[in-house]
């Protein structure tokens, strides 16, 4: 199988980039990342990517003025990368529609809260333990113009502890995200994404003939 082209945003620590660019390594992912762009010059995932030799761009607001010029620069690098898909891992901007729809449904997002419960925002973490919620976790989705809105792809779900905090919640959501997002992209690269009005179908493995 040809490995995945993908380009992957992010915007902080990288932990989801480090998950892929490590099943990559391992051999359990058939992708390879091309291009990782930051909204924010120090990121720490940044590294991540230097260190595996992907390359990077940043763009912050700050340097292009407006949201709608700092992504036409990030389209016009992702672009030229031409992806299969985007990730957006740990991404804190929202898409602009122009940005949205230059790639249908080849967007995913992954976002640690069960949706569409606690979606919105970068918050959804805390929501959910000041809401009292017994159990949470991560969700996969294919990113439209509405936030955290999406076709979900995938999801896990994380009891919550009576001791948690918001930093020991999110360190096992996060787990957990390390391992549902390189398998939907699995699943995409093996072409088993099977988007039926909002519901995502995972076709089976296809099986050998004769
Ligand atoms: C993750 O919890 C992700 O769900 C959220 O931001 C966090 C990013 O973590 N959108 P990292 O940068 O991948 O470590």
């Amino acid at each position: 199988m040809r490995p995945v082209r993908l380009a992957v945003l992010i915007s902080g620590r990288g932990s989801n980039l480090a998950a892929i660019l490590d099943h990559i390594e391992r051999g359990a992912l058939a992708a390879r990342v091309h291009l990782v762009v930051s909204n924010r010059a120090e990121a720490p995932g940044l590294e991540i990517a230097r260190r595996a030799g992907v390359p990077t761009f940043v763009a912050t607001r700050a340097e292009y003025g407006s949201r709608q010029a700092q992504q036409q620069a990030m389209l016009q690098q992702i672009e030229g990368v031409a992806p299969d898909l985007v990730v957006l891992a740990g991404f804190d901007q929202v898409l602009l529609p122009f940005f949205v729809q230059r790639f249908p449904a080849r967007i995913i997002n992954v976002h640690p809260a069960l949706l569409p419960a606690f979606g919105g925002d970068m918050h959804g973490v805390q929501r959910a333990l000041e809401h009292g919620v017994k159990v949470s976790g991560c969700t996969v989705h294919f990113v439209t113009e509405e936030v955290d809105a999406g076709p979900i792809i995938l999801q896990a779900a994380v009891p919550v502890e009576e001791d948690d905090t918001v930093e020991t919640l999110a360190a096992r959501i996060r787990e957990q995200e390390h391992r549902l997002l390189p398998r939907a992209i699995q699943l995409f690269a093996e072409g088993r994404l099977s988007l039926e009005g909002r519901r995502v179908r995972i076709l089976a493995e296809a099986t050998a003939v004769g």
